[in-house]
C-alpha cells in the first residue's frame, strides 16, 4: 500500500495526522482534512489497464466501482471492505435535455443507479470500511435523507449499530423507509438539517459515535472515485464542464479532489470546469461566491426549497468546494424552483429519472453561457423514486413552492381518467397520438 496521511487544508496550518487518527477536522485550527498520498508517481498506462481488467473479475473489490480504483484509496490492498457493489453507474446521452439546454450533446452521469439510489454509496463504502477498521462501535450521521439511507444499508452490512438524525417532517418518505428497513435508529429532530448537523458534530466529539457525514475525509475518498470512473468512461478525455448540485458541498469537493489527483498522476491532461448549482432559496455558497466582498462565509438561517436533499443553509465542506471551483475555473450559480421542476421533467422525457436536487444541474446548464459544441457532463445524484410525491404533484399541477406560489407544470403529464370502455380509450388515444 502507498503511504497516506491526513492533512489540514488551511494554507497557513497544514498540520499532518496519521491516517488512522480518529478525527474529522484539524485539532489545531478546526480546518477540514484531506487524505493525502505520499507516493511519488504512478504508471498511468498500466493503471488504466489494471482498472479495466478488474471490471471482468468476480472479486467483490474488483467489481465495486469504488474499490476498483483502490490504488488511490488509503487502505491496504487486501483490506476487508464493506461493499454493496457501488459505483459502475451509467453515463447516459440525453438528447432532449441537450436540446433544452441548447447544446449539441449532454451527458448525464447517473449516480442514482447506486445500491441505495444515490451517490452517497460511493463515499459510504469507504467511510464504513474505515469505521470498522478503527473499531468504531456506533456510526451516525445527520441527513436530508440520502446519507441516512446509505449509512443505514452499509452499517447493516458491517453489522454496526447506527443512528441517523434527520429534520422531522422534512425528509421524503422513500428515504426514511429505506433507513427504517435497514434497521437504523431514526431520530427525528425539531429543526432543519443544519441543526441536525451541529448536534451530531457535538455528539461525535467524545468519540462515542463515529461520524460519517462528508466532513469525514474518508467519505470524500470514496466519492472522488466517481471522477475516475467518469474519466474512464470518456476514454480519459475530460469534458469542458462538469455540473453538479450543491448542498453540504461534499460531492463538489470530492470531484475536485478526484480530478486533481488524476491530473497530477498524468491520467488526464486538464481539468473540467466544475460548476455547482444551488436552489435559489438555499444558496449560501452561491451568495458567498458572487458577493466576493467578504471573506466570511455567511450561513443561511432559513433555507427553503422543495429539493429537500439540498435544503441546507450551513454547508460544512464549503472551503473544499471553493477550492474545486477556483482550481478548475468553474462557477457557482442558482436556479429557481420553477426551473428545477421543469428541468426534472425534461430529464424524465429522456427516459432518465432523477430526484429534484439532481435536476438543478440541467436547469443550471441552461443558464450557463456554454457554447453549443462544448462537452458537458451533469451529475444526477439521486433516483426518481427517492421522491415520488414531488413528481406526482408536478404532473398533476399541484406543486406548491415554499413561498406559497403554485408552480407551472410546463412539461406536465397528468393521468387521464377514462371509463372502462374501448370507445372511450380509443378516443383518448386518438387525441394523443
Ligand atoms: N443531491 C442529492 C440527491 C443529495 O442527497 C445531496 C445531499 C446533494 C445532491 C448535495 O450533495 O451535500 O455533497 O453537496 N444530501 C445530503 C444527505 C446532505 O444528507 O443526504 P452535497
Amino acid at each position: 500500500m502507498s503511504s497516506f496521511i491526513q492533512r489540514c487544508i488551511a494554507p497557513d496550518c497544514q498540520t499532518e495526522y496519521q491516517i488512522d487518527e480518529r478525527l474529522y477536522v484539524c485539532s489545531r485550527c478546526g480546518g477540514l482534512l484531506d487524505v493525502v498520498s505520499q507516493d511519488t508517481g504512478v504508471d498511468a498506462a498500466s493503471l488504466r489497464e489494471l482498472w479495466r481488467t478488474r471490471r471482468s473479475s468476480l472479486a467483490t473489490r474488483d467489481r465495486s466501482g469504488v474499490w476498483r480504483f483502490r490504488e488511490f484509496l488509503p487502505f491496504a490492498d487486501d483490506a476487508e471492505v464493506v461493499s454493496l457493489g457501488e459505483g459502475n453507474t451509467p453515463l447516459y446521452d440525453a438528447p432532449r435535455s441537450a436540446d433544452y439546454c441548447r447544446l449539441q450533446r449532454l451527458r448525464l452521469k447517473h449516480q442514482g443507479c447506486n445500491p441505495t439510489g444515490s451517490f452517497k454509496d460511493t463515499g459510504m463504502t469507504v467511510a464504513v470500511t474505515q469505521a470498522r477498521k478503527l473499531g468504531a462501535r456506533f456510526v451516525a450521521c445527520a441527513s436530508t435523507g440520502n446519507t441516512a439511507a446509505s449509512l443505514a444499508a452499509y452499517a447493516a452490512r458491517a453489522d454496526l449499530p447506527c443512528a441517523i438524525i434527520v429534520p422531522g417532517g422534512q425528509v421524503s418518505h422513500a428515504k426514511l423507509a429505506q433507513a427504517l428497513d435497514y434497521g437504523a435508529k431514526v431520530l427525528e429532530v425539531e429543526g432543519n438539517f443544519d441543526s441536525c448537523m451541529s448536534v451530531i458534530r457535538e455528539l461525535s466529539e467524545d468519540g462515542s459515535v463515529y461520524l460519517v457525514n462528508s466532513i469525514n475525509p474518508f467519505r470524500i475518498e470514496g466519492q472522488k472515485t466517481v471522477a475516475f470512473e467518469l474519466a474512464e468512461q470518456l476514454e480519459w478525455r475530460v469534458p469542458d464542464h462538469l455540473v453538479l448540485p450543491g448542498g453540504n458541498l461534499g460531492n463538489s469537493s470530492a470531484f475536485g479532489k478526484g480530478f486533481r489527483e488524476l491530473l497530477k498522476s498524468g491520467l488526464i491532461d486538464r481539468l473540467p470546469k466544475i460548476t455547482v448549482v444551488q436552489a435559489a432559496g438555499a444558496a449560501p455558497f452561491a451568495r458567498f461566491y458572487t458577493e466576493r466582498e467578504s471573506n466570511i462565509f455567511l450561513n443561511e438561517e432559513h433555507p427553503q426549497t422543495l429539493a429537500s436533499a439540498i435544503k441546507i443553509g450551513a454547508p460544512v465542506s464549503w472551503p473544499k468546494a471553493l477550492r474545486a471551483v477556483h482550481e478548475t475555473g468553474g462557477s457557482v450559480i442558482t436556479v429557481t424552483e420553477q426551473e428545477i421542476a421543469d428541468a426534472k421533467a425534461v430529464i424524465g422525457r429522456d427516459g432518465i429519472g432523477c430526484e429534484p436536487a439532481s435536476a438543478t444541474t440541467v436547469a443550471g446548464i441552461r443558464k450557463l453561457a456554454i457554447k453549443e459544441d462544448e462537452p458537458v457532463v451533469a451529475v444526477l445524484t439521486g433516483h426518481l423514486l427517492k421522491d415520488t410525491d414531488y413528481v406526482m404533484k408536478y404532473h398533476s399541477r399541484s406543486l406548491i413552492a415554499p413561498d406559497g406560489e403554485r408552480l407551472a407544470s410546463n412539461f406536465g403529464n397528468a393521468p387521464i381518467r377514462v371509463s372502462a370502455s374501448v370507445d372511450a380509450i380509443r378516443a383518448v388515444l386518438q387525441q394523443h397520438v
